[in-house]
């Protein structure tokens, strides 16, 4: 399987979201990853409900939603509606993540979970199987245009085991600081899905700089 791409929208000129979008339609990205912050979860804010039901009136491509915000489960269907195809929850955040996943299956989109620099892979295993999507970060969530963290192709091998050993079809997501010269070490760790952010919005062909992620 090719590796899939998931530009974030957090590095992209808001004033111009429409051409944004319609520039992502038209590449090979296959999501569109959206960061909600609410500044309380992590130290930043983004943008909300309003925006994320922009963007779907424009987008070719699903949504993947990546929730940075506390108290996740009173917003799933909120972000349901507005368009997710898959709705990201970090672990820290949910005290009872196996009924939040539930919550979110039964909204019809894919359930992931998003899990910090400091947390264990571990933490996931008992869950793995219910879970369609794990967000690796590898970098403290909160900002575009942060350093990559080394530790995180441990933490992929590790995870990636995990999923072997359950029999699960989960994928793996890296998210914060992806490039072209980490993006290859990931995928040989076991990543499926690629966030890529700065590295995108900020090459001078967005495009073309997709396109190059999805060819490793
Ligand atoms: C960080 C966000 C990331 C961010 C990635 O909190 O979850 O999705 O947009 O941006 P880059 O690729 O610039 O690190
Ligand atoms: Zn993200």
């Amino acid at each position: 399987m090719s590796t899939l791409v998931a530009p974030s929208v957090l590095a992209s000129d808001f004033a111009n979201l429409q051409s944004e979008i319609e520039m992502l339609n038209e590449s090979s990205a296959d999501y569109i990853h959206i960061d909600i912050m609410d500044g309380v979860f992590v130290p930043n804010i983004s943008f909300g409900l309003p925006v994320v039901e922009a963007i779907n009136v424009h987008a070719k491509k699903p949504l993947d939603v990546h929730l940075m915000i506390v108290n996740p489960d009173q917003y799933l269907k909120s972000f349901s509606d507005a368009g997710a195809s898959v709705i990201s929850v970090h672990l820290e955040a949910c005290p009872h993540l196996h009924r939040t996943i539930q919550a979110i299956k039964e909204l019809g989109c894919k359930a992931g979970v998003a899990i910090n620099p400091h947390s264990s892979v571990e933490l996931l295993r008992d869950i793995i199987r219910d879970i369609d999507q794990v967000i690796v970060m590898s970098v403290n969530p909160g900002f575009g245009g942060q350093k990559f963290i080394e530790h995180t192709y441990a933490k992929v091998r590790a995870l990636k085991a995990i999923i072997t050993a359950s029999g699960a079809e989960t994928k793996i997501e890296i998210d914060g600081g992806v490039n072209l010269e980490n993006a290859p070490k990931l995928i040989d760790a076991g990543a499926d899905i690629l966030v890529a952010g700065s590295f995108v919005f900020k090459s001078s062909d967005p495009s073309k700089t997709i396109a190059e992620l999805k060819e490793l």
